[in-house]
């Protein structure tokens, strides 16, 4: 408050100020640059329902390896809450019916290439009809299959599921 007062007191020098004040916007300019683009780079998945090449290709990678089991519509197997009898789960929907927008992209990922491995994405002993595509699929077509995934669901299931996985990397 003194140091204030006193600053009052003496004859302005605009020239002084302006530099002061230019500097002072200078350095709130560049910090928030660089919070945005640290926050942004964070934020953008290797599947990316915005990038209309990935999901093209994704499109096509689920009609020709996904449809069968998972729906042409993305709707699932019928009653897939309920087990088959050979005991194992039926495929469920990918559309925002079923639950794979509860799940962070690495758990996506690693299904897809790897499937259900027990004890890493299922109980132990646990047996699943979801085959694992790492020999059919190279990486960059499960990231697009799943960025074209995303891009069917609603805004709420897609917002739901980026803070999932943003909470998975922080996690890690
Ligand atoms: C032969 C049938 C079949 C095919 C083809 C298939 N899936 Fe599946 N998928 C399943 C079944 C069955 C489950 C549920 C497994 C369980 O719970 O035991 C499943 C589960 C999943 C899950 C986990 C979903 C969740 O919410 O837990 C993902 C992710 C998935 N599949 C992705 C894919 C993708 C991507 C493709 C195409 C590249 C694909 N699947 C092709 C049968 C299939």
């Amino acid at each position: 408050m003194t140091a204030a007062r006193a600053n009052e007191s003496r004859p302005r020098r605009p020239e002084m100020t302006y530099a002061f004040w230019g500097a002072v916007a200078l350095a709130v300019l560049l910090l928030a640059g660089t919070l945005v683009s640290a926050v942004w780079t964070s934020s953008v998945s290797p599947a990316d329902p915005g990038n209309t090449t990935q999901v093209v290709l994704g499109q096509a990678v689920y009609a020709k390896h996904c449809a069968a089991c998972h729906g042409a519509k993305l709707e699932g197997q019928p009653n897939w809450r309920d087990r088959l009898a050979n005991g194992r789960m039926p495929a469920p929907p990918h559309d925002e019916t079923g639950h794979t927008w509860h799940h962070p992209d690495s758990v996506l990922f690693g299904i897809t290439k790897e499937g259900l491995v027990p004890g890493k994405y299922a109980p132990k002993g646990y047996q699943s009809d979801m085959p694992a595509f790492g020999g059919a699929l190279r990486d960059e077509e499960i990231w697009a299959v799943l960025a074209y995934i995303k891009s069917t669901w609603p805004p709420r299931e897609l917002a739901h599921q980026r803070e999932v996985d943003r909470q998975s990397r922080t996690r890690r």
